[in-house]
């Protein structure tokens, strides 16, 4: 049997949420993207552990999904299969799994009375894209609350790093591709202004972010010392636009997908948002939201 019929073969007879041709638009905030030839979400980690077995066997490559909320995905969408870890999301003692909520953690720890992640107020993400894009803002990154985390290598083991074992770094987790991250615990101490600290961020971000329209978050990076946003407010880029894509008026470090925008809309703002800023400031913006 081909190899890509014997994946198939072995997801239809072993893996019961497997999906074929899925739409990725539909499980990414910006609500763009071609589909997958196999949208998979693993029960457990041993169900996961079999596919990634079968998928390195069948020589059919592989990605995670987190929460879609920081990806731009092409029009033609993707190869092999896309593992979604939204099944995995159990909270026990210590560690929390990859596919649990972020902004549901962060509104249950600040209602515990717990400080460690309500600087994160309103970063849509599971723990798992958290911890690998070291999720943060202007108030601090998910890393300095890090206690440990359990990850897939790429020979398929499972391992506890602690925190001084990632090699966190701005928006990255700095480990080699093909590290997976399982699911993560956090440093948390009990403290009675943690909740008027989460309601201030929340505020802020309401205020400042265009929150209700389809979106990634930030799109570049702040260059060291440097704004992203102010650098393209200032080039006059607010409300530039591509196709059914614009630049936010609200935040200019965020592209709006106004209901039928393609990849390719994106692409070609963010490449005029880049070429200006560069012309005005000699900046050169890297991006911030991956791309598949
Ligand atoms: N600014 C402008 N015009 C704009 C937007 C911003 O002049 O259109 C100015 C602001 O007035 C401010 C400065 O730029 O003086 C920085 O803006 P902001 O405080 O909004 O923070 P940021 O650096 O743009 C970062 C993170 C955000 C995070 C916020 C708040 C990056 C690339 N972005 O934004 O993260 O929500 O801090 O903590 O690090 C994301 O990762 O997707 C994201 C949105």
């Amino acid at each position: 049997m081909p190899a890509r019929a014997a994946f198939a073969a072995f997801l239809s007879d072993r893996v019961v949420d497997a999906r074929v041709d899925e739409p990725l638009a539909l499980h990414t905030t910006l609500r763009i993207g071609g589909t997958a030839d196999w949208f998979v979400r693993p029960r457990d980690e041993r169900e996961l552990a079999d596919i990634l077995r079968a998928a390195r066997e069948c020589d059919v490559p592989w990605r995670i999904l987190g929460s879609g909320a920081n990806i731009l995905v092409g029009d033609a969408g993707v190869c092999g299969v896309v593992l979604h870890l939204g099944r995995m999301r159990r909270r026990d003692g210590t560690q929390v799994q990859a596919g649990y909520s972020l902004s549901q953690l962060v509104k249950e720890t600040v209602a515990e009375g717990v400080s460690g992640l309500e600087f994160l107020a309103g970063v849509p993400a599971s723990i798992g894209g958290a911890i690998v894009m070291n999720a943060g803002g202007r108030y601090g990154e998910i890393a300095q609350s890090v206690r440990a985390v359990d990850v897939v290598t790429p020979e398929g083991d499972v391992r506890r790093l602690s925190r001084g074992e990632v090699p966190f770094r701005y928006r990255s987790w700095g480990l080699a591709p093909g590290h997976i991250a399982l699911a993560a615990g956090f440093q948390w101490t009990p403290d009675p202004g943690t909740r008027a600290r989460y309601d201030a961020v929340l505020a802020q971000k309401k205020a400042t972010q265009p929150l209700g329209s389809p979106n990634a978050g930030c799109v570049f990076k702040n260059p060291p010392g440097r704004h992203a946003g102010r650098l393209i407010d200032e080039a006059g880029l607010k409300g530039a636009r591509s196709g059914r894509a614009h630049v936010s008026r609200k935040h200019a470090n965020f592209i709006i997908n106004e209901g039928k925008a393609i990849a390719a809309d994106v692409h070609r703002l963010i490449d005029l948002v880049r070429a200006r800023v560069n012309e005005r400031f000699e900046v050169d913006l890297e991006l911030e939201i991956l791309t598949w």
